[in-house]
């Protein structure tokens, strides 16, 4: 069956879905060279349109993971993509029709997140929503692809991208916003972060009931150890965590998630800046001891994504672009019949720091730059290690929101950074880009950073290779792939040495 592509803004510009699967080998080099000692593979996940759903709409947060992976050896590059392929994309390529229908939604506007629970009846039955389709990231030698709480991490294999399916320990994790539909069906986090050393990974749910977070510390063997956070202060939409060597630390900030908003033909939804900001430091190496949860006056901010942390005497820094407000449609901004707005079009973010005093809990927010500033990365080989190098997507502030263009480069401890601003005039997507060590044992910060670009206006895309010793010269390789590649929202680098 065939179908127009329907004119919502989240299909279109840079939105507009790469609904191919395409293998390139030996991608064209336009400038400079790939780098000999590059040996590894950049992996990113987006949510892709692939036809209508049941109820028609299709959010974003329900459309189908689509992976797309540039590996690098011997200074070569080869770029695939593949759908992933989970129960949910695989009955629906069967029945070459959407097969899902969600509590939630339908309205064709800005309401639609198809965040509720899915609407159960002979042709879903038993089969998991999940879509696999925020963030993918390695771990045990796998990589696995996991959505925001709407389903369970996907092992990908790292050279096919062919699906290897639901992880195995995935029966150990609890159920978070939605009720599972079959053994293994449960949710995880996008943004788990995990030690470098025993690639241990701390991935957590969460749901709109009490307990509102439980924490699952998962072993390369498989194994996971689970607490449920009961004395957590509110629910709360727990996109990302900081890794300090002692701690998980959790923010609780009053953006809220309540199906229960659903009567009142709201969205999932609610930003409630009456709340306080609630820091819970959920101890590292013993999940099961005791957690101090730090009740801040911290003005009504945002962390979306953190960059990381560090403990410097008895102060604990949180680093990350800091939102006006979560960049995300609520009701106070929309009325019923208004189109979504995305993300950077309805907030703006800098890098800053949530400073707090580990001895009396005091806790300040600092603006560390006048750049608007997204998509935060680091070395992450030094995950939990405390961090000296930022890495972000830069911008300019646009109207009540900001226009991304640079990729930045930020000593943190000193503040200098370093620009390259990657758009000028042509419209182009700055995607997150990736660190990737020169050696398997460099300094950290000693390496690469790999920045993907879609210049979807051209359709065609770009991976732009910076050498860490100076950005500002512009990037030493820039590989080009003759097609749009499809917009993906994070990603990470899988070393192969
Ligand atoms: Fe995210």
């Amino acid at each position: 069956m065939s179908y127009n592509l329907p004119t919502e803004n989240s299909l279109r510009g840079p939105f507009q879905p790469m609904r191919f699967e395409a293998t390139v080998d030996e991608c064209i080099v336009t400038h400079g060279e790939i780098p000999k000692d590059l040996a590894g593979g950049f992996y990113r996940v987006g949510p892709t349109w692939k036809r209508p759903t049941k109820q028609g709409p299709n959010p974003l947060l329900s459309m189908d993971g689509m992976v797309q992976a540039i590996t690098f050896e011997d200074g070569e590059a080869n770029f695939k993509n593949r759908w992933v392929r989970t129960p949910k994309y695989v009955l629906e390529a069967a029945r070459k029709q959407g097969m899902f229908e969600w509590e939630d939604g339908g309205f064709g506007d800005w309401r639609d997140t198809a965040y509720g629970e899915v609407k159960r009846d002979a042709g879903n039955l038993g089969v998991s929503r999940g879509v696999a389709n925020i963030n993918i990231f390695p771990f045990a030698g796998e990589m696995l692809a996991s959505s925001e709480q709407g389903g369970p991490p996907i092992a990908i294999d790292p050279i096919t991208l062919e699906t290897r399916g639901i992880v195995p320990w995935s029966p150990k994790l609890s159920a978070g916003l939605h009720t599972p539909a079959a053994y293994g069906d449960a949710t995880f986090s996008a943004h788990p972060k995990w030690d470098p050393d025993t690639g241990v990974l701390y991935g957590w749910t969460y749901s709109d009931e009490a307990p509102y977070v439980v924490m699952h510390y998962v072993s390369p063997d498989g194994t996971v150890d689970t607490r449920e956070l009961w004395d957590a202060p509110y629910n709360t939409v727990a996109h990302d965590i900081w890794l300090t060597p002692e701690w998980v630390v959790m923010p609780f900030q009053p953006f809220l998630v309540d199906k229960k908003r659903f009567a009142k033909e709201s969205n999932i939804w609610e930003w409630n800046p009456e709340l306080p900001i609630v820091i819970a430091l959920i101890p590292r190496h013993d999940l099961h001891g005791e957690i101090r949860w730090i009740t801040t006056d911290l003005p009504a901010q945002y962390i979306m994504h953190t960059m990381s942390a560090n403990v410097v005497g008895n102060e604990l820094q949180l680093d990350g672009p800091i939102f006006n407000r979560p960049p995300f449609p609520f009701e106070q901004d929309f009325a019923a019949g208004d189109d979504i707005a995305l993300f950077f079009s309805i907030a703006k973010s800098h890098l800053g720091r949530w400073v707090i005093d580990l001895e009396t809990g005091k806790a300040k927010s600092e603006q560390l730059s006048d750049r608007p500033s997204e998509l935060p990365k680091v070395d992450e080989r030094h995950y939990g290690k405390g961090y000296e190098w930022g890495y972000q997507v830069g911008g300019v502030v646009k109207r009540s929101g900001m226009k991304m263009n640079s990729l930045v480069v930020t000593n943190m401890k000193t503040m200098a950074d370093q620009v390259y601003e990657i758009r000028q005039d042509q419209p182009a997507a700055v995607l997150e880009a990736t660190f990737a060590p020169r050696k398997i044992d460099s300094p950290e910060g000693d390496g690469y950073i790999i920045v993907p670009v879609s210049w979807w206006a051209e359709k065609r895309g770009e991976y732009l290779i910076f050498d860490t010793h100076d950005i500002t010269q512009g990037p030493i390789t820039r590989i080009e792939l003759p097609f749009q590649i499809g917009w993906t929202p994070h990603g990470h680098w899988m070393d192969f040495r």
